[in-house]
């Protein structure tokens, strides 16, 4: 009914991970595959393109109307997918998850103020806060069976009386780590012993493979609600980055003036026609879409776990629960960070995320997107095969 094999040629057509590769990358092959950023080579549900066509079709694109069926869509949404209500009074769009986070700073701390990420952590957490003059502190997520756990008892000693957020990634990325309701509870009632604003961004929510549960931080802790911001979108399930449209969650009155004061602030209370028209739409008709994406997605984990492992003896693919993003530590391949990263950009000409834009704990590492068709996934997995013949592991 989908068909997630199709390839769909994105080079010159403004696609950011295929037309900025050369430049962010310097691989200017011209048969460069790209599996960094976490967008996905696939077409968008098919309720999306045509709501975005009869737009389109209308040829009138004035300022967007909130009705608030875009909110009431979001809300049916997590109810269905992830049991938990939502109160479609309590959400404020932001263009995009980072633009929220941003706004989120303005609104709850001070310059100087330190903000706690784990990493390895996606970068543009980092960005964000030292584009806002806020301080980073990185409380290193500690690697247990295979999968990252939180260091609660290490970060209690790290604290200081300027530390006031929490940017909390739930699943996290990198390394797909789906957190069990005791860690989130745990983490809640940290912030709650010390005075802290937790943020929980859930943009990957729905991208979890089965077996795995994603558990809403509203949901595991609501007694905590009066501190928490939840960020949620369409735009990672649903492959619409593009559409540049977040939503905030906040239960906390008080707590949502003031993020609505920062939006207003910002002149960012009218929002994307387009945006909210393809994501309303992805809500309330993707469900199949997704349904069908998530064994395609599941099998390209395990087809580039299985390979890339066999590929470089030492390699180790650390296990998703969740996102399409592959978080691979080359550490045990007796191969340096810097021959790993020539094998892969030069030899196999692929470009893949640095290990090290994600903060302490990265350096060894790459993270591969396989969100892309399977024959496109057959070649990088053949490429990099190649790139690594010889290697036999160890230090
Ligand atoms: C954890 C996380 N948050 C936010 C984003 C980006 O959100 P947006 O494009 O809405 O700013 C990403 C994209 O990869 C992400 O991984």
């Amino acid at each position: 009914m989908f068909d997630f094999d199709r390839v769909i040629e994105r080079r010159g057509t403004h696609a950011s991970k295929w037309d900025n590769m050369a430049r962010l990358s310097g691989i200017t092959a011209p048969d460069a595959i790209a599996m960094w950023v976490a967008d996905m080579d696939f077409a968008a549900p098919p309720g999306v393109t045509e709501a975005l066509s009869a737009e389109v079709g209308r040829g009138t694109h004035g300022y967007y109307a909130d009705t608030g069926s875009w909110a009431a869509a979001l809300a049916d949404w997590m109810a269905r997918r992830h049991g938990v209500k939502v109160d479609p009074a309590t959400v404020s769009p932001t263009p995009g998850i980072v633009a929220g986070l941003g706004l989120i700073l303005q609104a709850v701390s001070a310059p100087g103020d330190e903000v706690v990420v784990f990493p390895p952590a996606y970068h543009a957490f980092r960005k964000i806060i030292v584009a806002n003059g806020r301080r980073i502190l990185d409380a290193q997520l500690v690697e247990q069976q295979g999968r990252y756990a939180m260091d609660l008892d290490a970060l209690r000693d790290l604290l200081t009386p300027k530390t006031k957020v929490v940017f909390f990634c739930s699943p996290h990325n990198p390394g797909g780590t789906v957190w069990s309701a005791a860690e989130i509870r745990a983490l809640a009632a940290f912030c709650a012993e010390h005075d802290l604003i937790l943020v929980s961004d859930e943009i990957h929510c729905d991208l979890v493979f089965d077996g795995a549960k994603h558990t809403p931080t509203l949901s595991a802790a609501p007694e905590i609600a009066d501190r928490l911001i939840t960020c949620v979108a369409a735009t990672k399930t649903f492959n619409l980055a593009g559409a540049h449209v977040g939503a905030c969650i906040v239960t906390n009155p008080d707590l949502k003036r003031r993020l609505d004061a920062r939006i207003a602030a910002s002149g960012l209370g009218s929002y994307n026609l387009f945006g909210m028209v393809a994501t309303e739409a992805a809500w309330r008709t993707g469900e199949a879409w997704l349904d069908a994406l998530l064994p395609y997605l599941k099998k390209n984990r395990d087809l580039f776990d299985a390979r890339i492992e066999a590929a470089a003896p030492g390699a180790r693919s650390m296990r998703l629960d969740a996102t399409y993003l592959a978080w691979v530590n080359f550490a045990g391949t007796g191969v340096s960070a810097k021959d790993v990263a020539s094998r892969v950009a030069d030899g196999a000409r692929i470009y893949a995320s640095p290990g090290p834009q994600f903060g302490p704990g990265g350096d060894t590492w790459l993270r591969f997107n396989f969100a892309t068709p399977r024959p496109l996934l057959e070649e990088a997995l053949g490429r990099l095969e190649e790139a690594f013949a010889g290697v036999r592991g160890g230090k």
